[in-house]
């Protein structure tokens, strides 16, 4: 098993370059660059490859560099960054060493060493030094700006990408492995503004396939069909009626599904079996760079196993699906956090199968019509389920007057219990609020839904779902 590897230039790319730095102290990273490197750790092996030509120079000792490098090894390590190994040239252009940067001396004996697979591996530096390393071997280079980039940047030679520091590096890095693990039939875990989704290449069985039995869904349940750009919608469905071009023109990109008539050539793999496809343009930044990147339609569930909280970190995802998912794109904390609503536009009369980040409210102004939200069972949406939505503590919900009453009783019973406050109920916390309680060790939760208005209906009804029996899910 080969490991795709980024190669990383030290000074400017990780840590200011300040010249020929001899001390510790001198050394300050860039704000990005631990959270950058915390994005790329799981799929990829880090390496550092410098250049240190004041060692040759005679600016600076040996030993003085390797401090530095001990030390911005120590300091990503103290982050929970693994650095697999240091690679540092000692020597001036003028030596004509075999080491310096852009030879691929060290490239090479990574990948000897190492086991790395440098086709689909990255070198990303502020040097055209740094990214011609890439050059050749099929490993992408990509430009940072910061120290040196932008004073360099007309010296650029190799084909590359220029992006402004390392977090911007790591979300390059994190598209283009999606994109290609996609394309290679892969199951890649997706950021988007709703909650994170498990994706697939929505025209690949075996991969849409692999998407359910990581969920663990049955196959009988439709996924939705992510796209980059509304303009795609046309490929997906039989026709694309006004109301829907209508909805598609003012809410995507963004937390709304459409459930069309599906075209001939969506998979039954797809909509399990129905004539019917539900598509949504996500709005989250990464989302939609990989879905443009990768031209095509990803199928997504959330990102959760059946029936369970759907993630809204990359840290839920990882918690949930560990190594079942080829790779995570982490994005941050989705800023909606609770999924899309889904209107079905199946019969003249548009109606709300699940309420979401999108309000009836909202819906209804556009359409400038009244549209009523389905009841649980009119359509086969996992979402209609009873029990849905659930964490492992049992979910009571009560009248904000009972509240009290009812955790006092919990509490003379000796039942370790949480209660959800209205901070808990906003959409954007309401299921990381969920998760904590059941991280806490919390075998009740008691909750007053909020009033089924605007994002509220949304809220009352996931806190329903997760209230509902729960035994066709055990
Ligand atoms: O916000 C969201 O919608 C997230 C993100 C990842 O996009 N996705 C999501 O997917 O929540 P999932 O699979 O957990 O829920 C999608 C819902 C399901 O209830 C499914 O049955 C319904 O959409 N759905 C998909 N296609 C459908 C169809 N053709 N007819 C009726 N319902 C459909
Ligand atoms: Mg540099």
């Amino acid at each position: 098993m080969t490991t795709p590897a980024v190669f990383l230039d030290r000074d400017g790319t990780l840590i200011e370059d300040a010249g020929f730095l001899r001390t510790v102290d001198q050394v300050q990273f860039f704000p990005q660059t631990f959270t950058a490197l915390r994005r790329l750790r799981d799929a990829f092996a880090l390496f550092i490859v410098t250049n240190q030509s004041g060692v040759a120079k005679g600016e600076i000792t040996h030993e003085q560099a390797q401090t530095v490098n001990n030390f911005v090894v120590q300091r990503l390590r103290e982050e929970g960054i693994d650095i697999r190994a240091v690679y540092c040239c000692p020597h001036e252009r003028a030596d004509g060493c075999d080491c310096i940067k852009p030879n691929p001396y060290f490239r090479n004996r990574a990948e000897r060493e190492h086991q790395i697979d440098l086709a689909r591996s990255f070198t990303v530096g502020d040097h055209p030094c740094d990214v011609e390393l890439a050059a050749g071997v099929g490993a992408s280079g990509i430009y940072v700006l910061t120290g040196h980039g932008a004073k360099h940047r007309d010296e650029l030679q190799a084909p590359c990408l220029v992006v402004d520091d390392i977090g911007a590096a790591a979300d390059a890095i994190a598209v283009a492995h999606a994109v290609a693990l996609l394309r290679e039939g892969g199951v890649v875990a997706i950021p988007t503004e709703t909650v994170y989704g498990l994706g697939a290449d929505a025209m690949n069985e075996a991969a849409v396939e692999r998407v359910f039995r990581i969920k663990g869904r049955p196959t009988n349940h439709p996924l939705i069909v992510h796209l980059g750009e509304a303009s795609q919608m046309s490929e997906w469905v039989r026709e694309v009626p006004d109301l829907a071009a209508t909805l598609a023109e003012r809410f995507w990109p963004g937390p709304l599904t459409l459930i069309l008539p599906k075209s001939s050539r969506v998979g039954d793999w797809v909509t399990g079996g129905q004539d019917s496809v539900g598509l949504r343009v996500p709005a989250h930044p990464l989302a939609r760079k990989v879905l443009k990147e990768f031209g095509g339609g990803v199928a997504a569930p959330s990102a959760n196993r059946f029936g369970q909280v759907s993630p809204t970190t990359a840290e839920h995802v990882r918690q949930d699906l560990g190594t079942d998912v080829d790779f995570i794109v982490d994005g941050g904390t989705c800023n909606i956090g609770i999924e899309s609503t889904i209107v079905s536009l199946l019969s003249p009369e548009p109606v709300i199968l699940r309420p979401g980040g999108v309000t009836q409210e909202e819906i209804e102004a556009a359409l400038n019509r009244r549209v009523a939200v389905a009841h649980a069972a009119a359509v086969r949406a996992p979402g209609q389920l009873n029990s849905h939505y659930a964490p492992r503590a049992a979910v009571v919900l009560v009248a904000p007057h009972e509240l009290e009453q009812q955790a006092a009783a919990m509490r003379a019973a000796g039942t370790k219990f949480r209660i959800l406050n209205e901070a808990d109920l906003a959409p954007e916390m309401l299921y990381s609020a969920l998760r904590r309680a059941d991280a806490e060790g919390a075998t009740l939760i008691l909750a007053s839904p909020p009033t089924e208005s605007g994002l509220g209906l949304a809220v009352a009804d996931r806190l329903r779902k997760a209230a509902a029996p729960r035994p066709a899910l055990e």
